[in-house]
């Protein structure tokens, strides 16, 4: 087991990474309390709920399962926890433990946060996605009719266990969305990384041990370092947006349905890095071995086909990235340097979308 220490202004936030390590972990270090709920959805509950709860079989222990769907990301079902909470008199020494993927983890530590002006919280993420990206960095929230993640606040954990194990059971198309971040980060911050998922992509999807701990542990790193930069994204966090300005565009442009947000990403990292060699930044050869390498992952690299440019244009007019009216967008230098330009107006932006749309 692998251990990550997130040192923030006034916590440290010990990330936890290793193969079944939900087998051996004695919770005591980290929980002092005697209530545990441990909060997940149905489709999770069947497969790592009382694995779970034998875990913290010293502690009076209970579990509320919620549907699984980011459709329920909203605030009804964060009021039902709430119900749970209050109908079954917790009061605020209790743990609470969001034991799932991105939704989960956003909902229920959004939940930790708000009751009783918050409870200590445990993050066991179980998608690829959640293990590398969302669990870290405490931005947490629920959808609102108008717009996504509208509503939320920052909730650190007490502690994150990364188990890589609980990967097997994950569909293989979500296994590849959370590669689109994974990508990312080499893309942004590590060469050596790049590479080496450039060199081992069939072991890591394959999820040979060694190759998938390296690389969660590589990238919960990068994330950790980050958000350590910038707690409160004010600065250089924004870097962690890279390909998510036309990758936002694409999934609002299909109102969020039948696209996953790492494919969405995944385009919208090749049309970043396009843009960053037709700035003159990055050289052909490095965009090709971008693209070359999303290809051969059978990862998306062009926007789908039905939305027009158009309709990029209004969603990247909405991006809550924005600052001051201009897009902040953000580039390659090289591989493995990512940075900040503001300089690209509307007129370039949708000339090169109509160059990405099948
Ligand atoms: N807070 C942040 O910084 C942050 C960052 C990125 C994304 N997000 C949020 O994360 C969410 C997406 O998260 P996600 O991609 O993990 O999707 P998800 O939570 O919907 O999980 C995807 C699917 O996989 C299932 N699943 C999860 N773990 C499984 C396992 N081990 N075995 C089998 N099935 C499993 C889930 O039940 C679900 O059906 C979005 O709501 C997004 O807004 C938040
Ligand atoms: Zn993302």
């Amino acid at each position: 087991m692998r251990k990550i220490n997130l040192q923030l202004n006034n916590i440290k936030i010990p990330i936890l990474v290793g193969s079944n390590i939900l087998k051996t972990i004695n919770p005591e270090n980290y929980v002092k309390r005697n209530d545990v709920v441990i909060i997940t959805n149905s489709t999770i509950a069947k497969l790592y709920l009382k694995q779970t709860k034998r875990m913290f079989k010293d502690y009076n222990v209970d579990s509320l399962i919620l549907r699984d769907g980011e459709k329920y990301k909203n605030i009804k079902t964060l009021q039902q926890i709430h119900d749970y909470l209050i109908k079954n008199k917790y009061d605020r020494s209790l743990t609470i433990v969001a034991l799932g993927g991105g939704v989960i983890g956003d909902m229920v530590a959004f939940a930790a946060d708000t009751f009783m002006r918050g409870v200590q919280l445990i993050h066991i993420p179980t998608t690829l996605l959640a293990q590398v990206d969302s669990s870290i960095g405490g931005k947490c929230g629920i959808n609102h009719p108008l717009g996504k993640n509208m509503i939320g606040s920052f909730k650190h954990p007490s502690v994150i266990l990364m188990d890589s194990a609980i990967l097997k059971t994950l569909p293989k198309r979500e296994f590849m969305a959370g590669m689109a971040e994974v990508i990312k980060y080499g893309l942004i911050k590590n060469k050596s990384f790049f590479k080496f998922i450039d060199n081992n992509y069939s072991k890591i999807i394959q999820q040979n041990t060694d190759c998938l701990l390296r690389t969660i542990f590589t990238c919960a790193s990068i994330k950790a370092q980050v958000v350590k930069e910038d707690e409160l994204e004010s600065g250089i966090r924004a870097i962690l947006n890279f390909g998510h300005t036309f990758g936002h565009a694409i999934e609002a442009s299909k109102n969020y349905k039948g696209i996953l947000h790492g494919e969405a990403i995944s385009v919208g990292m090749n049309i970043a890095s396009a843009i960053s060699a037709d700035q003159g930044y990055l050289t052909h050869d490095e965009y090709c071995n971008i693209e070359d390498m999303l290809l051969n992952m059978q990862m998306p690299t062009m926007i789908p086909k039905k939305i027009t440019s158009a309709s990029i244009m209004k969603h990247i007019g909405h991006d809550k990235k924005k600052i001051s009216g201009r897009n902040r967008f953000i580039l390659l230098d090289k591989i493995g340097n990512a940075f900040i330009n503001d300089k690209l107006d509307n007129k370039y932006l949708k000339e090169i979308s109509k160059n990405f749309i099948r």
